[in-house]
């Protein structure tokens, strides 16, 4: 099995949050791609190839001139599509114009940057997002972090299963000893996924009673192929949307991004940004340090062995889908289940 989602180049990928790319060049890494961003005329973002078509130095290595990435080893000059202006030392005359560097397919947007590996012939392709990032009736923040070491499947189906949460997450989220019934139900379409938590009571664990209140219901989406999205709903509508994307960089590393969603108007954005933060934090380290664990013992054994056992139904579509395959639309459940 491809370590990298089948989807994955045709797929918007965030690289990098807006504030992250200032005034140097920066390198990052798509399925195993090195990838340059820079700011050039203007402050507009470009991403083009981490290789000088020169003599393929890396390009994250140069320095910005007027808009222009300026490559260390012989300083040759790109600007933002990849148009080669300079190569010093060869006088006026010239000829550049079948010198330029690969380009990507690359949008900011709603502070973050997406691109695009494999780009077709064609007008430039329009960034396609999950549906409320960057939605004008909510509020909004990105969360990300350094890259975490393992497989992103494994990430995605972390943070689509609700059991480990009574163990991993005791007493944040939910807890060990106080399970409670909640109905599951699973809906497929072709294309990806939802499992329906419905639940009478929300969960006991002390920063869910903090940020939730009233929680009716919730549903964890799967997009294939790189993106989560969990949505909590009380009897007023929906109070929390997250929206996770684990970008796998390497076969064994990925870099995750979330985008908090909530109403507007409730509380002002920066208060519910720091009750947020402050939940996201420790369980996102807690989600960190049993992923490295997995993989560590993944790694040692030299590859993934998993028996699935009776609440494990999202690791069969999921799996599918993650590797290009497409599922047979219907529903399953509910499901009585102790969380
Ligand atoms: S390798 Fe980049 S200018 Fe020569
Ligand atoms: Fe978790």
């Amino acid at each position: 099995m491809t370590p990298f989602p089948a989807g994955l180049s045709s797929a918007w990928a965030p690289i990098a949050l807006s504030r992250q790319l200032r005034a140097k060049p920066l390198a990052r890494q798509i399925g195993g791609v090195p990838i340059v961003l820079f700011r050039g005329v203007g402050g507009a973002v470009a991403a083009l190839e981490d290789r000088c078509p020169h003599r393929n130095y890396p390009l994250s290595d140069g320095k910005l001139r007027d808009g222009t990435l300026m490559c260390s080893y012989h300083g040759w000059r790109f600007d933002g599509a990849g148009a080669c202006v300079e190569a010093p030392g060869a006088g006026e005359a010239a000829a550049l114009g079948r010198l330029g560097a690969r380009t990507l397919a690359v949008a900011e947007r709603h502070g973050a940057i997406f691109v695009k590996l494999e780009v077709g012939d064609g007008p430039p392709p329009q960034l396609e997002l999950p549906p409320l990032v960057g939605d004008p009736d909510h509020d909004h923040f990105w969360w990300t972090r350094d890259p975490w070491r393992g497989r992103a499947l494994d990430a995605l189906e972390n943070i689509l299963d609700p059991f480990h949460t009574n163990f991993i997450h005791d007493g944040l989220i939910r807890v060990s000893r106080a399970r409670q019934p909640v109905r599951q139900t699973l809906t497929f379409r072709e294309d990806g996924f939802e499992v329906a938590y419905d639940q009478d009571d929300p969960d006991r664990g002390w920063m869910s009673r903090l940020l939730e209140g009233e929680r009716q219901r919730s549903v964890g989406r799967y997009i294939p192929p790189i993106t989560f999205q969990g949505r909590w709903e009380g009897p007023k509508g929906l109070t929390l949307c997250a929206t996770a994307f684990f970008v796998p960089e390497t076969q064994e590393r990925y870099r995750a991004f979330g985008c908090w969603t909530t109403p507007k108007g409730r509380a002002p954005a920066w208060l519910k940004r720091q009750a947020i933060l402050a939940f996201v934090r420790p369980v996102s380290e807690q989600d960190r340090v049993a992923l490295d664990k997995q993989h560590a013992t993944i790694t040692a054994f030299g590859g993934p062995r998993f028996k699935s056992g009776p609440t494990d139904r999202v690791t069969v579509p999921l799996t599918r889908l993650y590797q290009g395959e497409r599922l047979e639309p219907g529903v399953d459940g509910p499901h009585t289940i102790w969380l």
